[in-house]
């Protein structure tokens, strides 16, 4: 063997373990640490590595398989047929010569149909139906095998459980159908501010978010994320015959499959062409994200003839854009201090276009972070747009301009010079003065526009009257006057007169509003609508003990002591008094008080896996019947249902001497009490 070879088997081997790597943090982790760019860039190298070699090729080679072995965790489940992928092309030269390729394989006298379809950047499922019952649906996983995660697929508004049967038609008995869940481009937007607010960790983008929701342990967790699918294609199918990609598409659209509006059939490869290219700059108009557009050949005829190499069709092509980053220069690092009190840094960039946008800033999310990635002031960056409004910052082009230095944040606070502090065990800096001015204006800020939502009185408003001092505390905001703002620039006595009522108006909002917008730390939407829900107004939820609180969905000790630590602040319990002596909701209204029923009063705990019941189904049925469903045990649970493989709350449950209820006792107490006709 010649030294050359000896250093390509070396460097395939490399890539070889790199690649596992990556793809055992992408898929297996769902924690990536590498963009898609830069993975395909080492896929790329070791193809090229493995073309110049093929005697370096080894079976297991991640050329030669599409993806990571499934997370512990969910069961495994074959595919009824492979789940491929896609080559890719990236210019119309790719285009064509694939284009070529297709009809010498075809005979040059054949004409081919193409069909185009918007590439979704989410995640790849499988769905099978049985006699049109959805009663599977499953991840790729590898690619041969998934992880069953119908549970939560379930839980997907856009996935049919059931197929619709034009004409009373007989479903087919066995059905595959394929699809891409995405997370659209606002939910995770609403999902990433409501992360940040609840102190936890954002999603990177809108991909990881649908994937990350769809592997989630518990389903209530995904069913509470905003997730869509796109279905583009089945598997394996019995009882109907299809003859066409274009086919298929309708025919499923018929039977309630949701199928995007922007697919396109084709006669010319030169008509694909001008879709790919329109589309690079059309794809920022969607509400959900693409990474390019899948061009198929029509004829399931021309398909079958063409076949597939390694799991990878030859009658079709993935034609990927560049990725929506660009580099250009950081100018400073800039610290903002939230209204937690949390010093939040951010990039002030030379202006550059990103996908069709100019983006000038970027976040930078904490100290840590900056310095894993070694940022500094002077530096190019490369600036990533995903799905989020807010750009990246991906990292360095190295070396950094000389003299440079890593980043630390200040020791003060940018705003009141207060001892910065950092928390055992947390990532951001904190200001700790809770009459740091950021606390007050980014408190109003946030009341004014994510928790009441009130019109005409956005940020601005409150800088303004924040500057002025007219506007210290959310009481000052009750008590302005229509005459206070008449005097300020730019108000007439008409749009005076409407910001005092808007403000009025946001009065009648329901007091899970008023418990987001308190600021309370750890109390995000969710926490604060379930508290909401669970104690019925702010007395109780103030007078609760820690054990208590951590009865609530969604809230463990942490965020129980938190939430306890707030309401026991005197400062705290005269804001609230203040309010409500406002006017404004401190009790839980129609929309979110539980049922009225056989069971009012009555707390459950679910444990263990039931058989006849998912999660959902037993703690809906038990609501229903107007109880309430606690995630932990204390003192006044009525009962511990328990089924197969119970946790520690079944122990927890016998010291305290809670009755313990079996899945049958369960049947009982949802089917006997509260039937109409007892
Ligand atoms: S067809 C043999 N159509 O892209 C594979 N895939 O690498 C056939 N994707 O895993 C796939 N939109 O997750 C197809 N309209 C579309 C798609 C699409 C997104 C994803 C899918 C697949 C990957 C291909």
């Amino acid at each position: 063997m010649t030294s050359g070879s000896d250093a390509a088997a070396t460097r395939a081997a490399e890539l070889r373990e790199l690649l596992e790597y990556h793809l055992y943090r992408y898929h297996v982790l769902d924690d990536p640490e590498i963009s898609d760019a830069e993975y395909d860039r080492l896929f790329d190298d070791l193809v090229r590595v493995e073309q110049e070699h093929p005697e370096l090729q080894t079976p297991d080679s991640p050329t030669v398989r599409v993806g990571a072995p499934p997370a512990p965790g969910f069961r495994k489940v074959a595919h009824l047929r492979p789940m491929g992928s896609l080559d890719k092309v990236t210019d119309d030269a790719g285009l064509a010569k694939w284009a070529d390729d297709v009809r010498k394989r075809l005979g040059t006298d054949e004409a081919v149909a193409y069909v185009t379809e918007p590439k979704i950047d989410g995640s790849a499922v499988s769905l099978v139906y049985e006699g049109g019952v959805l009663v599977r649906g499953a991840t790729r996983g590898d690619g041969e095998r998934g992880e069953d995660v119908t549970a939560n697929l379930k839980t997907v508004k856009a996935v049919p459980l059931r197929l619709r049967s034009p004409d009373g038609e007989t479903p087919p008995p066995v059905l595959e159908v394929r699809g891409e869940l995405y997370m659209p481009l606002s939910s995770f937007r609403r999902l990433n501010e409501r992360l940040a607010a609840e102190g936890k960790k954002t999603a990177p983008n809108p991909r990881n978010a649908a994937a990350g929701s769809l592997r989630q342990l518990n389903p209530a967790i995904t069913a509470q994320r905003e997730l869509s699918i796109w279905f583009y294609g089945v598997g394996h199918y019995e009882g109907v015959e299809f003859d066409s990609q274009d086919g298929i598409l309708a025919w499923l659209r018929e039977r309630g499959f949701r199928t995007n509006p922007f697919t396109e059939r084709h006669d010319s490869i030169e008509s694909v062409a001008r879709v790919c290219s329109e589309w690079e700059r059309r794809r920022i108009d969607l509400d959900y994200e693409i990474d390019g557009i899948v061009i198929k050949v029509d004829s399931l005829d021309q398909q079958a003839r063409l076949g597939a190499l390694h799991g990878r069709p030859r009658w079709a092509r993935a034609f990927k854009w560049a990725p929506m980053t660009a580099q250009t220069t950081l100018r400073r690092v800039h610290v903002r201090v939230g209204r937690t009190g949390a010093l939040n840094p951010w990039a002030e960039l030379e202006p550059v276009e990103v996908g069709g946008v100019t983006v000038s800033t970027a976040t930078l999310h904490n100290e840590e972070d900056i310095n894993r990635k070694d940022i500094r002031e002077g530096d190019t960056v490369i600036v990533q747009r995903a799905g989020d409004v807010i750009p990246q910052v991906v990292g360095p082009v190295l070396p950094h301009p000389p003299g440079s230095e890593p980043f630390r944040m200040p020791a003060k606070c940018p705003l009141c010079g207060a001892d910065v502090v950092k928390p055992e065990g947390e990532v951001m800096h904190r200001c700790p003065n809770r009459a740091c001015p950021s606390r007050g204006l980014e408190t109003l800020i946030h009341w004014v526009q994510a928790a009441m939502d009130i019109e005409g009185v956005g940020e601005q408003f409150v800088r303004r009257l924040w500057e002025l001092g007219l506007l210290r505390s959310l009481p000052d905001l009750y008590r302005l006057t229509a005459e206070q703002l008449v005097e300020l620039e730019g108000y007439g006595a008409l749009s005076a007169a409407k910001a005092v009522e808007s403000i009025v108006r946001s009065k009648e909002r329901p007091f899970h509003r008023v418990l987001f917008g308190l600021n309370i730390p750890q109390v995000g939407w969710v926490t604060a609508a379930n508290l909401a829900r669970h104690f019925g107004d702010v007395e109780r939820l103030a007078g609760a003990a820690q054990e208590e609180i951590e009865e609530v969905e969604g809230v463990g000790p942490d965020r129980a002591e938190a939430i306890g630590e707030w309401f026991a602040d005197e400062e705290n319990r005269r804001l609230v008094d203040e309010l409500r002596a406002l006017g404004l909701r401190f009790e839980t209204g129609e929309e979110l008080r539980p049922v009225e029923g056989p069971l009012s009063g009555r707390t459950y705990v679910i444990t263990g896996t039931l058989e006849r019941f998912s999660r959902e189904e037993a703690k809906a049925a038990l609501e229903a019947k107007g109880a309430r469903v606690a995630e932990s045990v204390s003192r006044k649970t009525a009962g511990v249902i328990a089924g197969e493989s119970p946790g520690s709350k079944l122990a927890k449950a016998q010291r305290a001497g809670v009755p313990v209820l079996s899945e049958d006792d369960l049947l009982e107490l949802v089917a006997g009490a509260g039937s109409t006709d007892d």
